[in-house]
């Protein structure tokens, strides 16, 4: 094994040289070890040396390679393999003292050619992908820690994704996938992975019966993998609830891809929120018990799929493509319990509104209002109440998108069903018609749930 030990003592040395941007900056694994979760990111192998090896051998503490392990890379053509990358990674973590996820066995995306476009017969397809499973679990036994067995298993709507496997073998065939997983190594944990199950809703609720009937079947299935390919402004209010109903069942979970796009340009408020949101996808982890950690799918802007599958949108990493740290990577560490920053680390969540209230249009006896309420804080708000005071003797007659009631001077807006949940970052928005006669001064102040917004007037 000359080679590899060659290659431990590259890597070795090359996290000697890893100066983090700033000497002060934190380590986000030694941060996360000491809350009892991992941290991690997606590696592309070819880049793993340079800036790009130091940071990621410094500051995670588990690795996934966003392609290696796929079928379609392993397997190009049936029965001929190319281990490289994977190799790469897995020796790659084994000299920086860090776990891997092998991701993924069993995708309806990234197949090899033969794969997707063979005919096979039922039994012939099921024992192709137990054969695959069985290959590549056994040809990293004992040094993966989890694996993502079987990838984006589901719809939307969660009825099950049509895929090749689905289609042929049923749902039976997620059961198979994971008995030959657990067969070729018993010490690995074994993981359903999807997106857009962050929050409680549909799919979600449809990964949630899966679980349920897997465990039920007796299906070797340690651990649910919440992908957390999220947008700016909307991290679902109830990502953590979603953990813990999960967990629940007697699961490990996990927040396997987090990544968090904007509209790009990227601008100083956008990464301001963007901090505010990694932070709270952190404490999420860190307020369930069962949350094993967090990976993000890919640490730096310069290593990130959402430039190319989503244009115009990106910088959705926490560290920029010059590999300096941006406001993310701080909001990870306060999670954390960092609180080097003078003063600016805050691992409790918080609380905070803003409100913005507008007059859309005015007439001798009447007006019409709009009114957004911007959730500031790092924690979700779960229904809420807004309350001002008319300055002028105005009020509401009619209301849309939350029920408005008046008492006197004061106005009480209360919540509709669709917008209760408003998460970190993220805002809701109601309107009114209102009658006014004399003046129809702006109200003020408002509160939300009782304390005071910031008011912004347009
Ligand atoms: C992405 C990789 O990051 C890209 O490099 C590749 O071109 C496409 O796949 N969900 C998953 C990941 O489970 O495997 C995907 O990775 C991103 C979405």
């Amino acid at each position: 094994m000359a080679a590899v030990s060659a290659l431990t003592a590259a890597t070795v040395a090359l996290v000697g040289l890893a100066a983090p941007a700033h000497a002060a900056d934190p380590v986000l694994r030694d941060l996360a070890a000491a809350k009892g979760i991992y941290y991690g990111t997606a590696v592309t192998s070819s880049k793993l040396s340079g800036t790009y090896g130091a940071v990621t051998g410094a500051q995670f503490d588990s690795i996934t390679p966003a392609n290696e392990m796929k079928w379609g890379t392993v397997e190009p053509n049936r029965g001929s393999f190319n281990w490289a990358g994977a190799d790469r990674v897995v020796d790659f973590a084994e000299a920086n003292g860090q776990q891997v996820r092998g991701h993924t066995l069993v995708w309806h995306s990234q197949m090899p050619n033969w794969l997707a476009n063979g005919s096979f017969s039922n039994t012939e397809l099921r024992t192709i992908m137990t054969d695959h499973v069985t290959t590549e679990v056994t040809r990293y036994k004992g040094r993966i820690d989890h694996w993502d067995v079987v990838n984006e298993p589901l719809n939307e709507d969660g009825t099950m994704r049509g895929s090749k496997f689905y289609n042929q073998l049923g749902e039976s065939y997620i059961a198979d996938a994971f008995r030959a997983a657990r067969a070729a190594d018993p010490a690995a944990k074994l993981y359903i992975n999807d997106y857009n199950t962050d929050g409680t809703g549909p799919k979600s609720n449809g990964m949630y019966s899966l679980v349920q009937r897997l465990k039920a079947q007796g299906v070797p299935i340690d651990g649910v993998g919440f992908q957390g390919h999220l947008i700016l402004g909307q991290v679902p209010a109830t990502l953590q609830a979603n953990l813990q109903r999960f967990a629940d069942l007697g699961v490990e979970v996990a927040i396997t891809e987090l990544d968090i796009r904007m509209t790009l340009p990227a601008t100083d408020a956008k990464l301001a929120q963007q901090k505010t949101e990694f932070k709270a996808v952190t404490n999420a982890c860190l307020a369930v018990a069962r949350c094993e950690g967090v990976t993000v799918w890919g640490f730096t802007d310069s290593d990130s799929w959402i430039p190319d599958v989503f244009p115009g949108e990106g910088a959705a990493t926490p560290y920029d493509a010059g590999f300096q740290p941006k406001p993310a990577y701080y909001g990870i560490a306060e999670a954390l319990g960092w609180t080097g920053d003078g003063g600016g680390g805050d691992p409790t969540p918080t609380t905070g509104c803003a409100v913005t209230y507008a007059v859309q249009s005015q007439w001798n006896t009447g007006f019409t209002a709009n009114v957004t309420v911007r959730n500031t804080g790092t924690s979700p708000v779960n229904g809420w109440t807004l309350r001002w005071t008319w300055p002028s003797g105005q009020s509401v007659t009619q209301a849309w998108n939350a029920t408005v009631t008046q008492s006197g001077a004061q106005a009480t807006a209360v919540n509709a069903a669709h917008n209760a949940a408003i998460a970190p970052g993220g805002s809701a928005t109601f309107g009114f018609n209102g009658a006014w006669s004399g003046g129809n001064t702006a109200p003020g102040a408002f509160t939300l749930n009782g304390a005071a917004c910031a008011v912004a007037l347009s």
